[in-house]
């Protein structure tokens, strides 16, 4: 392997271009011994001159020659890799890997839609999943950015919250606490819970605010989806711990209801986090930026 620099090799270039140290220096605002040392020092990685001096002019040796045959195809690619970040940099491509938390899907695609709408050229990757494999996600790198609630510590993350995600309870609509005013949690205690699947933040959420109650109600049910918790709750199966993000729709048709509980709703975040040492595209600078001026509001 060559020991050679990308400075000698643009300085080379500049020398072979001109076929003079002087214009060479004065191009690239160098003095001339400096240029001489850049070029001295890559004939000593090479092992071969590069040029020869007859009389007062300078020509470029057969080394030399299949030196600047390279040295113009380097600067070329160099200049090609600066357009392509350039172009990254200004959006015009690139792509955006990003996963939501299961809960945060409600409100994930319309944000998405605003963003593309901003940046037609971007390609969207979205996952979606509980909190747990986000983390794990995150942990393999495997992403730009995620949606969640309040990462853990420890975990060498930069998390910020845009935006509330209050847990609410829900009930049927003919349910009996329906309509009561501050209701104790304690009486949650005879109720039956429909609860998410272990990894799931707002389970964990939830468990941690009953046992800070110390109330102990009973799991009737344990499901992996928003939308299945609903309908198990429409139907009359029992009571849940949801986001409200997840039920705009039904409580606008009556399908289910609030129930007033003291200390309800349990208040959580939404942050938008990514691992502290990974060097973010444009796209997820771009789309991070968004979320925080613009995700409240827009969600
Ligand atoms: P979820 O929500 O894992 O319950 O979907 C994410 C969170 O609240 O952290």
């Amino acid at each position: 392997m060559l020991h050679l620099t990308l400075r000698q090799l643009q300085v080379f270039e500049a020398v072979a271009r001109h076929l003079s140290y002087t214009r060479a220096a004065r191009e690239l605002h160098l003095s001339q011994p400096a240029v001489s040392m850049q070029v001295k020092l890559l004939e000593e990685s090479i092992g071969l001159p590069l040029f020869e001096q007859l009389g007062k002019k300078i020509f470029l040796t057969e080394a030399g020659r299949e030196m600047f045959h390279y040295s113009k195809s380097i600067a070329e690619q160099l200049r090609e890799a600066e357009a392509v970040f350039q172009q990254m940099k200004g959006l015009n491509r690139g792509e955006l890997k990003i996963a939501v938390a299961s809960t945060a899907n409600y409100f994930a695609t319309q944000l998405l839609a605003h963003f593309c709408q901003a940046h037609p050229q971007v390609v969207v990757h979205l996952d979606v999943t509980n909190r747990e494999e986000l983390l794990e996600q995150l942990e393999r790198n495997s992403l730009d950015l995620v949606v969640m609630g309040q990462p853990p510590s420890g975990h060498d993350l930069v998390a910020e919250s845009f935006m509330e995600n209050p847990l609410v309870v829900i009930a049927a609509p003919y349910h009996g606490l329906v309509g009561k005013a501050d209701i104790p949690v304690e009486s949650l205690a005879n109720e039956a819970l429909i609860v998410r699947e272990a990894g799931s933040g707002t389970r964990s959420a939830s468990e941690r605010f009953f046992q800070q109650h110390e109330v102990s109600p009973r799991i009737a049910l344990v499901m992996n989806t928003n939308e299945a918790i609903k309908q198990a709750v429409q139907a009359g199966m029992g009571l849940a711990v949801v986001s409200l993000h997840t039920v705009t729709l039904e409580l606008q048709a009556g399908r289910v209801a609030i129930l007033d509980v003291v200390d309800f709703p349990i208040r959580r975040h939404w942050f938008v986090v990514h691992r502290r040492d990974k060097r973010l595209t444009a796209a997820a600078l771009a789309f991070k930026q968004f979320l925080l001026d613009q995700g409240a509001t827009i969600a």
